[in-house]
């Protein structure tokens, strides 16, 4: 049965509330999940049971469709306990969503996670570098190769990874370490510092666990503080750029890395309402944003937000930026012989990998009506495939968010691949 849609805030504590309204049907307690699209669905326990019951029906329990309904519906969702006096309805709810919220260990799903590990072909005694540790899942892997003998490098900008980064620490076996800080800036550091490895990974963008984190600000589903800083120690946030930028700035930015059409009308309507009041949440942008598109465009291209949500992101990280220092300091550090794999997750980051992937893979570069070479450039790496590789549809049925995942991966020169 449905009830209807609302769309929360979240209080100074990051609680959420369910209105008055819907209270009354959670009387005897309330099953909350979390959707592939980040929005939470509330259910009674007896919705909740029936809906359960009549897919766990259909499928044959030992496949592996079946035991992931399992799993997903006995540990994926909570039951608040009922009203009552001990336990009021109201704060049972609201200490029971958060939790829903709280993305553990096991959320992030590293993406083409088989493809990674044979493109990279990790073998015991190597140096591995993960320069987007994350939840440390493709890293948990590329140890696992490693079999315990050999060195990980784990790089994240974001402080919170190192609660996983200990976790794997303890687990892997082998000899790991975790440096704070931009790939763009840590890894250059390592090259010049002579560091070598065999193998590094980008696996870049924002995690599962930054995304579902409502007060870090990254999502447009759900009303926030504005800020989309993947180092919350950086001065640059989100809100300063909607508030402070220039029209031309944000409208350059809306374009070049949100590919949005209507840029220019949005900003013109931030720069108008910013003048009485400035921003400071996401849901004010949302609202600026849905009500300067044509309605026509506010549906079937994603959520209105979403290419101005993915500018801002990319411009408050300098992800563009840091991808362009990385690669040739991954390229320097990697032994003749060595493996980069990279994933990326929109055309902007692909085109200046496979940008940087051809110029290394070209040997001679003189002007093609030369007689002869006089450049003397040989080529510094191979491609393993011409074509970016890309999930099947069976990872992208299991993980939504791996449905725009490109990995490209190449081998340095000089050694036996
Ligand atoms: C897509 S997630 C990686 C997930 C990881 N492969 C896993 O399996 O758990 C990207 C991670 O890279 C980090 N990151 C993104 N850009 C970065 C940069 N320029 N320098 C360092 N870390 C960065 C983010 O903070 C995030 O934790």
């Amino acid at each position: 049965m449905l009830l209807g849609e609302h769309e929360h805030t979240l209080d100074d504590k990051n609680r959420l509330t369910l209105p008055a309204r819907f209270r009354q049907a959670f009387a005897e307690g309330i099953v909350v999940t979390r959707g592939m699209d980040g929005c939470l669905h509330a259910y009674t326990p007896d919705n909740w049971a029936a809906l359960v019951q009549g897919r766990l029906a259909t499928l044959d329990p030992l496949s592996k469709e079946g035991r992931r309904m399992q799993r997903t519906t006995t540990s994926r969702s909570g039951i608040a306990p009922p009203g009552g006096s001990s336990s009021p309805r109201s704060k049972g709810v609201r200490s029971m969503l958060p939790n829903v919220l709280q993305p553990s260990a096991t959320d992030h799903v590293p993406v083409l996670a088989a493809e990674v590990r044979e493109s990279l072909a990790v073998r015991p005694g190597q140096t591995v570098v993960d320069a987007t540790f994350g939840a440390g899942g493709h890293a948990a892997l590329l140890a696992a190769d490693l079999q315990g003998h050999g060195k990980l490098i784990a790089i994240d900008r974001d402080p919170t990874v190192r609660t996983y980064f200990e976790r794997l620490e303890k687990r892997s076996g082998v000899q790991a370490r975790l440096l704070r800080g931009d790939f763009g800036v840590v890894l250059p550091q390592l090259a010049s510092n002579g560091v070598q490895a065999d193998a590094i990974l980008l696996d870049l963008g924002v995690s599962s666990m930054q995304i579902d984190r409502p007060e870090r600000g990254f999502s447009y589903s759900v009303d926030a503080p504005l800020d989309m800083r993947m180092d919350g120690s950086q001065e640059l946030s989100a809100r300063e750029i909607v508030n402070e930028w220039d029209e031309r700035e944000l409208t350059s930015i809306f374009r070049r890395y949100g590919e949005e059409r209507y840029a220019r009308q949005i900003v013109r309507a931030i720069v108008r309402r910013r003048k009485e009041t400035p921003y400071e949440r996401t849901g004010e942008l949302v609202d600026t944003i849905k009500a300067s598109i044509p309605a026509p465009a506010r549906f079937g291209e994603g959520h209105p937000a979403k290419r101005v949500f993915q500018a801002l992101r990319i411009a408050v990280n300098d992800e563009l930026g840091s991808l362009e220092a990385a690669l040739p300091a991954a390229l320097e550090m990697l032994r003749p012989g060595g493996r980069l794999a990279v994933i990326s997750f929109h055309s902007l980051e692909d085109r200046i990998v496979k940008q940087f992937l051809r110029e290394k893979e070209r040997g001679c570069t003189c002007p093609p009506d030369f007689p002869v070479c006089v450049c003397g450039h040989e080529p510094e790496l191979r491609a393993i495939e011409r074509r970016p590789i890309r999930p099947g549809a069976t990872e992208v049925a299991a993980n939504a968010r791996s449905a725009s995942a490109r990995l490209r991966a190449a081998i340095k020169a000089g050694g036996d691949e």
